[in-house]
């Protein structure tokens, strides 16, 4: 062959390679909705709630209620989406969580009463506790492997981003009192989610296990360019020939690793009490003496760009630092800025100083949180188990996730009331230091390595930190 022909071939195998990549940033970005709308649905609650609790009379015991119903969605969502992952497909399944997005959207703002309301906020639920693993679980099986955890985070980029977008929403509608349109606007990025989703290919992990290799080769050649498919696509054979993809595995003694990082850094995410921060943020700004209610709003969404700004940080940097260092620099800030915030609150002498304080120290600790916590659990919850269990596996990790979620929003203001303020903030710092340890001993470093070989090692029998 001719120097120019070779060249031209290397041209056009690369220009296939880059819009591959392209095509993946589409599919990633379209699926990240979900995250989005994940945010926007746990966030826009804050500031309708003023207004329902108002036009419904609600008592406190049924505010809390109203509040926390999405959560109970959620954790339905989390129980049925692993099982419907896995036999649906992911992209199927994120369709038809479109549908149930929109649908829990227009319930609420059409909503003639409580009853009403509660059952359309569980159905928005529903959605979220689905969309909260599968949007992760597609992303991670379309992305190669040097820029996985990048695309897995963009998710959560969403995500943070759709609770900032609630809060500004919240308070254009808030001087109309319009808190039907809060919920109502959600239909919006729902529709753009369901139609995205058309366009996009199923995972190819997912036809493999289904057993069409050649759909499955049709989207690698479309998504990596057609030179690395084959090695790409026996590899995922391989990895389906291992496993039945019976629930029983998910027991297997081989799993137990994959297993106890997934349930523990999902039960570590909440019990180290970010949500305190995402649902009370307000209150907690109150309890510290900023009384004027825009103050704390403006806080409050200080707070919610802190946590945007610093998930995008982790993104930049979590496929070259890599998880572990992520996790463990922010486990050590949580655990320091709540040990910061509880002395504020204990020590007389700085009541004067103390509202900047705790606005400081929440901003210190939701920072720390966005780079690291916040996107390795579901980074790392999507890359370690094993292809055939991978839905029902994640939906386990998720269900501890959201269980831990709701414990969290419904113990934190009886906490502060039973062991006062500073006592509370210090026991989430404790609970932070002993998920350090967690992470430090426990968690794999799953950075430059292919899903499938995660899964090898697991089958090798080896110690998580081996890998
Ligand atoms: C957590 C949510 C939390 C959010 C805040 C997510 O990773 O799962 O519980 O509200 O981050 O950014």
């Amino acid at each position: 062959m001719d120097l120019t022909l070779l060249k031209e071939v290397r041209l056009m195998k690369n220009k296939a390679k880059a819009d591959g990549k392209r095509f993946v940033y589409l599919a990633t970005a379209i699926s990240a909705l979900g995250g989005m709308l994940f945010g926007y649905d746990i966030g826009v609650i804050s500031g309708a709630i003023l207004f329902i609790q108002k036009e419904f009379s609600l008592s406190p015991g049924m505010e809390e209620i109203v509040v926390s119903s999405v959560l109970l969605g959620s954790l339905v969502g989390a129980v049925v989406g692993g099982i419907l992952a896995d036999r649906l497909g992911r992209r199927r399944l994120l369709i038809l969580t479109a549908l149930v997005f929109g649908l829990g959207a227009i319930g609420a703002a059409l909503a003639p009463g409580t009853a009403w309301l509660l059952a359309a906020r569980v159905v928005a639920g529903t959605a979220i506790g689905i969309a909260s693993f599968v949007a992760p679980l597609y992303i991670s099986e379309i992305a190669p492997v040097d820029i996985r955890g990048k695309l897995v985070s963009i998710n959560q980029v969403a995500l943070t981003s759709g609770i900032v977008i609630s809060y500004l929403v919240d308070y254009a509608f808030a001087g109309s009192q319009a808190w039907r349109w809060m919920f109502a606007l959600a239909v919006i990025p729902a529709a753009a989610f369901g139609i995205g989703l058309i366009f996009i290919p199923n995972s190819p992990r997912w036809l493999v296990d289904r057993g069409h290799a050649d759909q499955a080769r049709a989207v690698l050649k479309r998504i990596r360019g057609p030179e690395q498919v084959e090695g790409e696509l026996s590899e995922i054979q391989h990895s389906v020939a291992q496993q039945k993809g019976h629930w029983s595995e998910l027991l297997s003694p081989l799993l137990r690793p994959a297993m106890i990082v997934g349930i523990g850094l999902a039960i570590a995410q909440q019990i180290t009490g970010i949500n305190t921060v995402i649902y009370y943020a307000p209150t907690i700004f109150r309890f510290a003496g900023l009384s004027s209610a825009s103050v704390a709003i403006l806080a409050s969404v200080g707070v919610g760009v802190v946590n945007v700004v610093l998930t995008l940080v982790a993104m930049q940097l979590i496929d070259r630092v890599g998880r572990r260092p992520l996790l463990l620099v922010s486990l050590a800030g949580m655990a320091l800025s709540l040990f910061v915030l509880g002395l504020a609150f204990s020590l007389p002498q700085l009541s004067g100083s103390l509202g900047w304080i705790a606005v400081a120290s929440l901003m210190v600790y939701v920072g720390s949180f966005a780079v690291g916590l916040g996107p390795v659990f579901w980074l790392m919850l999507s890359e370690i188990y094993p292809l055939r269990i991978r839905g029902r596996a994640m939906s386990v990790g998720t269900i501890a996730n959201w269980s831990a979620n709701l414990l969290v929003a419904l113990s934190f203001l009886t906490l502060t009331q039973v062991l006062g303020k500073p006592a509370t903030f210090w026991l989430y710092g404790v609970v932070s230091i002993g998920a350090w340890l967690f992470a430090f001993f426990l968690v794999p470093e799953t950075k430059g390595r292919s899903l499938e070989e995660i899964e090898a090692h697991w089958r090798a029998g080896k110690h998580p930190r081996a890998l």
